[in-house]
């Protein structure tokens, strides 16, 4: 049976050019079995008249707070829909979600909403990377907002850049997600290890490595909406850390490990999506190393693996690690899966950069002598979900 049959979803339609394809999407989510409520700003009907929405979903389509006053339809609408989603979101919706700003039916209707709101991003790249827009991007993701991220590609003023609406498939699938989520991870404490660590050679140099934290992040949010107390110790990152979860800063590999592995001994799921760096500098200048001429040679040492010391302390947790691998991956992934003492190992394919900093990843989880599942490729968010499903009913069944 289809993930959406019978399920309600409130579409809030806005003003851009992309206004066209929430059609397709609308078709597309009514041919799964969902209801679909559609609310439209009134720039939206400059681009889309309602009776499109109105035919494809056989419902009323609402744009004014006005239109069926008996009901009080903002409240309605997101008291009966079990996601929202905001396809195309405008730089304009995402400033006014920022600011809780409720002058129409839609910004009324997402700012009551207590249900999952999915925004969908669709603008003139100059736009989207406008510090203002990526500000408020960074402020609605740390109040629990979900993004289906928006695609690189041909834009409507005929420049490529970023800013295209996420495709069909992207979207339907990050509402799947959305949609099968369960409280499974309900009083369950979750510590999760993310992002790179920064090992100072002297106060403004250091060596580290491109993770952004993302995949931690993803995971700390998704555990989180599950219901699981969770804590994630984070290494430097401009990301917004996820609403709802513990966030414990650290920068260096030894600040991690101080951090990580005294409450890992009472956590009941420990993942570690760090990418930690194995070496520091021996040494820590406290002032700027001056450059003088000739070359330089640091004396580069082993940092403590963070992980290694979980799996090797006696706990009751499932411990879960992540391996970057560029080559041979499931054979040095079991490998490292023994070494660490580790129940579930997930994959990923790190070659030519893949994997770091990127929006989307692919994994493969192995755990035990033989136990694997491929997650396939798909945004961090949903290869989030897909882990915990796997860890929940694969890895702790057998
Ligand atoms: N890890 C850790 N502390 C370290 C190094 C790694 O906690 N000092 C964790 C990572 O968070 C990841 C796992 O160990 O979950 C494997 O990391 P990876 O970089 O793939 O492996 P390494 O142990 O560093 O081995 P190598 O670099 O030789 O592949």
């Amino acid at each position: 049976m289809s993930a959406f049959a019978g399920k309600r979803v409130l579409l809030c339609v806005t003003g851009g050019i992309a206004a066209y394809k929430s059609a397709a999407l609308t078709s597309a989510l009514v041919q799964r079995g969902a209801i679909v409520d559609v609310a439209m700003t009134k720039a939206a009907e400059e681009f889309v008249g309602p009776l499109t929405f109105a035919a494809l979903t056989g419902r009323q389509v609402y744009s004014s707070l006005w239109d069926a006053p008996e009901s009080i339809p903002h409240i309605r609408l997101v008291r009966e829909a079990q996601v929202a989603l905001v396809a195309p979101a405008t730089a304009d919706i995402i400033a006014k979600l920022a600011q809780g700003v409720a002058d129409d039916l839609v910004t009324s209707a997402l700012l009551a909403a207590r249900i999952p709101v999915l925004i969908a991003p669709a603008m003139n790249d100059a736009m989207y990377n406008d510090q203002a827009t990526q500000a408020n991007l960074c402020t609605l993701r740390s109040r629990g907002y979900e993004f289906v991220e928006p695609e690189s590609g041909f834009l409507a003023e005929r420049e490529t850049g970023i800013g295209r609406l996420a495709s069909e498939d992207a979207i339907l699938q990050a509402l799947e997600t959305i949609l099968a989520r369960t409280q499974s991870l309900k009083g369950k404490r979750v510590l999760i290890t993310g992002g790179p660590t920064r090992e100072a050679f002297d106060p403004v140099r250091f060596v580290s490595n491109p993770s952004t934290g993302a995949t931690g992040i993803a995971l700390a949010r998704e555990a989180a909406l599950r219901g699981a107390t969770v804590t994630l110790v984070l290494g430097p990152t401009h990301l917004a850390p996820p609403a709802g979860v513990e966030v414990v800063d650290v920068v260096s590999a030894q600040d991690m490990y101080d951090a990580a592995v005294g409450p890992a001994q009472t956590a009941d799921l420990i993942i570690a999506t760090a990418a930690v760096s194995d070496w520091r500098p021996e040494t820590t200048s406290p002032q700027k190393a001056k450059k003088g001429e000739g070359d330089l040679d640091v004396h580069m040492v082993r940092t403590p693996d963070v992980l290694a010391a979980i799996g090797r302390e006696k706990h009751t947790g499932i411990v879960v690690g992540f391996a970057a691998e560029t080559e041979n991956h499931e054979t040095n992934a079991r490998e490292k899966m023994a070494r660490k003492h580790l129940d579930a190992i997930a994959v990923n394919d790190v070659a030519g950069g893949r994997g770091f900093g990127a929006q989307t990843n692919a994994l493969t989880v192995l755990w035990g002598t033989a136990g694997r599942r491929d997650l396939g490729a798909a945004s961090k968010e949903v290869l989030a979900a897909r882990l915990l499903d796997c860890i929940i009913n694969d890895v702790t069944s057998d």
